[in-house]
Parts: structure tokens; C-alpha cells; sequence
């Protein structure tokens, strides 16, 4: 049966992808070509890096892939001429970024970067030329790793290629967002999207604002099961990320060529400023605590009311995060935002009048525009979800799309920058199948197809559109998702796929090829010690062993 159906998945696929040979390139290279032989890589094997410092992070990182999975130590040495794996980078203006090309014949490894992220992205295919037995065990013996002789010329499609975690709903140690940003490192993402403020807690150390970590960041219990739930587990629950762990994550980051979006959700989404500030709220009067259930929306007042004080917050607690994170975006939020609270309140309804505004949404315009002149007077730029289309979008901000693709679409008709995440092929936290054996959100099913099918750039935009159309991501939102193992279940193999919507040419993106990849990515999940959903291969009628 399995057989079989390789031979028809190889006839669709036209035998075009590095799934030739129990090759699985993930995601799909511009072109490989499979050539004859091997490269025998041991532990006498030299490193030699043609420039060291410009080397560095790809070097390290592929020493320390070696030497934690297959235990082998490869040892810099001074240039030779063959048997070696050599690190170049030969800059080449313009080229992409994360442009490279791999060379692997049976005398030596050339790794050429057009830039810094082209090498480390090139080192990156090497790695996924390394043997990985079934049960993700490292090639046999790992005394002697053949690497099969290949030509592989590569670059991204799309600038910005991201995964998103929300570690409000449930937070995850450094030490753990650390490995979820080495999960996209591997995957050749470059955006990691920080969700670190909501209803059920404020995550980051704030100085400016010291109760949002005493009393922002903890909430009394969590409800148990599905929304509305079937009651309340009452273990207080919390936890915040010190400025020095943030900043750790940046540069652990940073030599993975991965920038850190952080968000600060606002104007709604605030109970947990509102727990700490309710003077920041419509109604000051009412103590307010982080939230214990979810989807709050327009059920509970969860919103900032406009004033001096208010906007000062933001001023500050917006500075502080950019203070931590150097990256050119910064994520404001701008969702789901209930203007039924603004409308109850005659104070926010005379601020409205005073102010010239026609309505709430102008109001919510006015929220957005302020925060956006504090991260552009750094020289940075907002990104806010895609509520800002219908609320009026402010000059320069990015739109982040993800209730559907066409608030992308109607921003690039606009002018602005936008990213993609639209619910029903990038929320990976909505169930893959019907019935999940486990708790999922269920409002659809973001199966693997649907998310690897999705095309970015339809025919109707405009090449000038078409290019404002920067990329796209993965959202994890943690709801149902409090430990690692079900993290990850959620995860992969959904976030390979999506590397590859966003990384790989359309002419050599495919979905059958790329099913016949994924026994190999499933075993170097295994390799990894990284959970998974191997529910494709019931749905497709492919049994994986
Ligand atoms: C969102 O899912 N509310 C951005």
C-alpha cells in the first residue's frame, strides 16, 4: 500500500523535489540537484571559515547540531583544500537575503552565503542532508555520516517568515521559547511575534509600571475544558519574563538571524493593565482581575479608556519594550476591540466629541495613531492585526491579517505592508482534524493541507500590491495549549509546512512531494525530541511506517 502510494505521489510530483533519494529538503529549495556519491563526514572532518567573525553564528550553530545530535565534535581548523566543510560568504548586493548555495561532492562541503543569513540558512540545508534513521536516532554509529552529493541554489520567496507564541494564556520558560525559536531557525523563519500582553496576564518586566508584574501578571485559577468550561481550576497562575531574560532571548535570537516582534496588545485585550491601573479603564470604579476564562471580547470590559494618563502608559510601557527589543517592528495589537464599553461611557463619549473624532472606530484610529508615533519616533514601525483596516488605517503602520487574507489585501490596495495569518490556514491552535482527541479550538479545522495549500499573493493584486505583501506566520495562541508536548502536537508538522508558503518558489512548492518528505521531517522531529500530529498519514492514506 505504502509503495504504491510513494509511486503515485513520485508521478504527481515529477520527481522535482529533494524528496528524490529519501532526500527531504523542508522547506523546498529554488533547485537541488542530487548528484552521485557521498561526502564522508567524521570527526577528523575540518571547519574552515573563510572569514571568521562573519561566520561565526553559522558555524557555531552547525557545530553545536553535530555535537548535540550525533555527538560528533567537528574541530575548526586553517583553510585546506578537500575533505573539509567550508563556510564563505561572498557578498553579493543583490541578492535576497537568506540567499546561498550548498556544495557537497565527495572531496568537500562549500557553503556560500550571498550574505550572513545565507550561510546560516545554507548550513541549515546541510543539516537536513545529515542520515536520520527511523525513531530519530542520528545516522548509524555516528562515526561516519554520508552526506549525498548535491548542488542546491536557494532563496527565500518572501522577506518575513514568522511563527507566533502566545505566552499569556500559558507562558513557557526561556529555556523553551529558546528551543521554539532553534524550531524556526531550522526552518529558515526570521520573525518571531512575541504575543506577551493580554487579558489573563502582562508577561514582560515593567519598571515604568511596576503593578502590572504584581498584580498584572497572575491570575486566580483557569477554567477546565473547553470555553465556557466546566469549571474553575483555582491554582493561581502567572509568571513574567525579567528584562534581562527578554534581552537574552533577543541575542539567542539574533544569531539565529531571527528578529523578535513583541506585542502590546491594546486598546483591548487590556484586563491585566486594568487589574493593576483600573484608573486606566471606563469604569474606575470596578476592580478588575486578570481574567480566568477566555475569549473575553465583549463580555467583560476589558479596555483602555483615552486620556492623559492613559496615553503617557503607553508612551512608556511601548518605550520600555523597545528598549529590549532592537528590531524594526513592533506589534501593537489593535484587536478585538468591543466599543460597546466606549459607547457606555459618557466621559470616553465627550473625549470622542472633544477630540473631533466621528465615532468609536475613530477613536480606536486615534488609539492606534498614537502608539504608532511613539515606536516611529524610534525609527521603528507598527504592525497591528487587521481591525485597522475597518477602523482607519493609520499612515505607515503594517497589517497583520488574520481574521481572513483581505484586510492584507485591501492594506496593500492602500499602500501599507502586510503579513499574513489568516485564521483557516495559520492558527495552529484550531484543531487539524475534526474531533481532536484532545482540547482544541474547534470553530474549524486548519488541516496540514489547508495550511500548506495557501497561496499568499493571489492573480488579482497589482505587482505594486503584490509586493507590499511582505509574508506571513504561524499563530500559536495557548489557550488550550499549557505544556510543550501538547504545544508541539498543535505545532509540526503545520509550521513546516507553512515554511514552506513562505520560503519556496511556487514553481517547486507541492504537495504531494511534500508529503513524501515528511516520514524523514517526522523522524527529525523524533531526532529533535519534538511532538507531533501524524494524523496527515491516516487522512491521506499513507501509513508512515
Ligand atoms: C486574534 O486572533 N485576535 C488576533
Amino acid at each position: 500500500m505504502r509503495a504504491l502510494f510513494l509511486a503515485a505521489v513520485f508521478f504527481m510530483a515529477q520527481i522535482q523535489m529533494s524528496a528524490k533519494n529519501g532526500i527531504s529538503i523542508i522547506p523546498e529549495p529554488v533547485s537541488v540537484e542530487i548528484l552521485q556519491g557521498f561526502f564522508p563526514l567524521n570527526g577528523e572532518t575540518g571547519l574552515v571559515l573563510f572569514d571568521t567573525a562573519a561566520c561565526r553564528n553559522a558555524a557555531d550553530f552547525l557545530k553545536g547540531y553535530l555535537s548535540r545530535y550525533y555527538g560528533m565534535d567537528l574541530k575548526e581548523k586553517a583553510k585546506k583544500r578537500g575533505g573539509c566543510i567550508g563556510l564563505e560568504i561572498k557578498e553579493v548586493a543583490e541578492a535576497k537575503k537568506g540567499a546561498y548555495e550548498l556544495s557537497v561532492s565527495p572531496g568537500g562541503i562549500r557553503v556560500t552565503g550571498y550574505n550572513r543569513e545565507g550561510l546560516f540558512y545554507g548550513v541549515q540545508t546541510l543539516l537536513q542532508l545529515l542520515p536520520v534513521i527511523p525513531g530519530g536516532k542520528a545516522g548509524e554509529g555516528s562515526r561516519l555520516l554520508e552526506i549525498p552529493c548535491a548542488l542546491v541554489k536557494d532563496e527565500p520567496r518572501f522577506e518575513y517568515r514568522g511563527m507566533h507564541l502566545d505566552v499569556v494564556r500559558h507562558i513557557f520558560p526561556v529555556e523553551y521559547i529558546k528551543k521554539y525559536i532553534d524550531y524556526m531557525a531550522m526552518h529558515k523563519m526570521n520573525y518571531f511575534h512575541w504575543h506577551l500582553t493580554d487579558d489573563q496576564g502582562w508577561r514582560m518586566e515593567s519598571r515604568s509600571h511596576p503593578e502590572l508584574n504584581a498584580k498584572g501578571a497572575y491570575r486566580d485559577g483557569t477554567i477546565i475544558g473547553r470555553f465556557p468550561g466546566t469549571g474553575l481550576d483555582s491554582t493561581v497562575y502567572g509568571g513574567y519574563y525579567t528584562i534581562e531574560q527578554m534581552k537574552e532571548v533577543v541575542a539567542y535570537a539574533a544569531a539565529r538571524y531571527i528578529t523578535v516582534v513583541p506585542e502590546i496588545d491594546m486598546p483591548g485585550h487590556c484586563m491585566a493593565v486594568l487589574a493593576a491601573y483600573p484608573q486606566f479603564g471606563t469604569e474606575p470604579e470596578k476592580p478588575v482581575k486578570p481574567a480566568v476564562t477566555w475569549g473575553i471580547f465583549n463580555r467583560e470590559n476589558n479596555v483602555l479608556a483615552p486620556g492623559a494618563e492613559v496615553f503617557q502608559f503607553l508612551e512608556d510601557v511601548f518605550n520600555e519594550l523597545m528598549d529590549i527589543f532592537p528590531g524594526r517592528y513592533i506589534h501593537m495589537g489593535a484587536d478585538e476591540c468591543a466599543h460597546k464599553w466606549w459607547k457606555e461611557s459618557p466621559a470616553v463619549q465627550a473625549f470622542i466629541l472633544s477630540n473631533g473624532l466621528k465615532d468609536e472606530k475613530g477613536l480606536q484610529r486615534y488609539f492606534a495613531q498614537r502608539v504608532s508615533d511613539v515606536i516611529t519616533a524610534r525609527g521603528r514601525e507598527a504592525i497591528g492585526w487587521d481591525e485597522m483596516v475597518d477602523n482607519g488605517l493609520v499612515d505607515g503602520t503594517v497589517v497583520m491579517s488574520w481574521r481572513n487574507a483581505n484586510g492584507a489585501y485591501k492594506a496593500a490596495a492602500r499602500g501599507h505592508k502586510a503579513i499574513l495569518t489568516p485564521l483557516a490556514n495559520s492558527y495552529f491552535n484550531v484543531q487539524q482534524r475534526e474531533k481532536e482527541d484532545s482540547l482544541f479550538h474547534n470553530m474549524k479545522v486548519v488541516s496540514l493541507d489547508k495550511v500548506y495549500k495557501f497561496e499568499p499573493v493571489p492573480d488579482s493584486l497589482s505587482a505594486l500590491q503584490a509586493a507590499r505583501i511582505i509574508g506571513g506566520q504561524g499563530c500559536m495562541w495557548t489557550e488550550y495549549f499549557p505544556t510543550v508536548e501538547k504545544l508541539e502536537y498543535a505545532v509540526f508538522p503545520r509550521m513546516s509546512a507553512i515554511a514552506e508558503v513562505y520560503w519556496s518558489d511556487k514553481r517547486v512548492k507541492n504537495w504531494p512531494g511534500f508529503l513524501l518528505k515528511l516520514p524523514v521531517q517526522f523522524d527529525r522531529y523524533d531526532l529533535w525530541g519534538a511532538g507531533y500530529s501524524s494524523y496527515v498519514f491516516d487522512y491521506e492514506c499513507f501509513p508512515r511506517k
